[in-house]
């Protein structure tokens, strides 16, 4: 597989703050190559290994535990809705099913799916994740569009803000 070279120094510049042992670098290598390609490949898991002179099945096993690793592609704007307890007495459960239907979202099909913790627009433009609390508790329902933060969103509001990634 190709890695650029820009990730590639920073592969390189992370292993070098583990110089006892290699092993330890195999979280910050995972999360750059998540922020690089967005997502973690089987492909991906394979170089990470070879790269840290391990096993395969320890990277497997690693990016299985962490529900923030994702396996297959985001859409273009990645909504992630907060599914913790003030949130979710504010409404995200209804308000996750609105933003699924107004973006062509299928629904998540497990919350807790290590293997599909995200559900992809057929177009590839939205996603949708279920996370714990985004610290905003007492302005819920939150949801995270990329970087952009929304409190209290109304099932009325989603259509404005989906309309600013389309
Ligand atoms: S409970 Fe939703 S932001 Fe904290």
């Amino acid at each position: 597989m190709q890695i650029p070279p820009q990730l590639q120094a920073q592969v390189d510049e992370a292993i070098s703050h583990y110089p006892v042992s290699k092993r330890s670098a195999s979280l910050p290598l995972l999360h750059l190559f998540q922020e690089h390609f967005g997502y973690i490949s089987e492909e991906m898991i394979q170089w990470i290994a070879a790269k840290l002179e391990l096993e395969a099945i320890k990277i497997e096993q690693i990016v299985t535990f962490y529900p923030m690793f994702r396996r297959q592609p985001a859409g273009k704007a990645h909504i992630r809705i907060c599914r913790t307890l003030s949130c979710a007495l504010a409404g995200a459960e209804g308000l996750k099913t609105t933003i699924c239907e107004i973006a062509g979202i299928p629904p998540l099909r497990h919350a807790n799916s290590a293997e599909s913790p995200i559900s992809v627009s057929p177009d590839g433009k939205f996603s949708i994740e279920e996370v714990e609390c985004l610290a905003s508790c007492g302005s819920g329902p939150v949801i995270m569009v990329n970087d952009d933060l929304y409190e209290r969103v109304t099932a009325e509001e989603i259509p404005t803000i989906l309309s600013k990634y389309r």
